[in-house]
């Protein structure tokens, strides 16, 4: 079990995987952290699965800020990661005093999504001694701009361009990145060439560790659920079934 984000380049060493999950709020994050996973994300994955948001663009960083606060009090152990959520970072400056807050809110790093596009973001996040992961492949906070979740490096050129964004955030001192919804073989030479860990999302098993979004783990959030990610528990049916069965008793019939 992780339990400072300075062991992941020892642990990347070992081969041994990372388990990763996110989580929103104080029972969850509780709960996963007793449980031993290495890593928790508050992603802003909570627009869609806590919010009821059609996608992560919506998501401010009052949110964020709120949901991190929530998440710290539950979690004793594992690294907190922290999502930037969009237009919080579209200048270095706004970067650093949006990774600030999070930190100031119980983040011990932060999160924003992009590769040699926004270095200019990373370095100085990391200039100010904050610990900073990268988020490289299908991004969701584009979405709107590239007309769905497309996934990524099919292509030698987009190969080549995720190579390039995963060694710029290397080079820069990101201590892990997200790769999301990229062609398993791309996410595997990504992997071997970086000195960061790599935490794949429908990228393929050949990544140093894996991500999901809590719900989609347990079946508590049973409208979506992508097609990679395996529901190992019913919350939803168990929701229903345990209301249903309250209501009848106290309605008497
Ligand atoms: O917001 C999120 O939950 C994420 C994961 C999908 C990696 O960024």
């Amino acid at each position: 079990m992780v339990t400072s984000l300075s062991e992941l380049a020892q642990r990347k060493q070992s081969g041994r995987k990372l388990a990763v999950l996110t989580a929103y709020d104080y029972p969850t994050a509780r709960l996963l952290d007793e449980a031993g996973v290495d890593l928790i994300l508050v992603g802003d994955s909570l627009g869609m699965v806590v919010l009821g948001l059609p996608d992560t663009t919506g998501v401010t960083m009052a949110d964020m800020l709120h949901h991190t606060r929530a998440v710290r009090r539950g979690v004793k152990r594992a690294p907190v990661i922290a999502d930037l959520p969009f237009h919080s970072y579209d200048t270095p400056e706004e970067a650093v005093k949006n990774s600030r807050l999070l930190v100031e809110a119980g983040a011990d790093a932060v999160k924003l999504e992009g590769g040699r596009s926004k270095i200019g973001q990373v370095r100085a996040i990391i200039a100010a001694g904050i610990p900073f992961v990268g988020h490289i492949g299908m991004l969701p906070q584009s979405v709107r701009e590239e007309g769905g979740y497309k996934k990524k490096g099919r292509t030698e050129e987009g190969a080549a361009v995720l190579l390039d964004d995963a060694r710029a955030l290397d080079e820069a001192g990101a201590c892990a990145v997200v790769l999301e919804s990229i062609v398993p073989d791309v996410a595997a030479r990504i992997t071997a060439e970086v000195s960061m860990s790599t935490i794949g999302i429908g990228a393929g098993s050949r990544c140093d560790g894996q991500v999901l979004v809590t719900p989609d783990l347990l079946g508590s959030f049973p409208w979506f659920r992508p097609p990679f990610a395996k529901a190992r528990a019913d919350v939803a049916g168990e929701t229903l079934r345990a209301v249903r069965e309250w209501a009848v008793e106290v309605r008497g019939a």
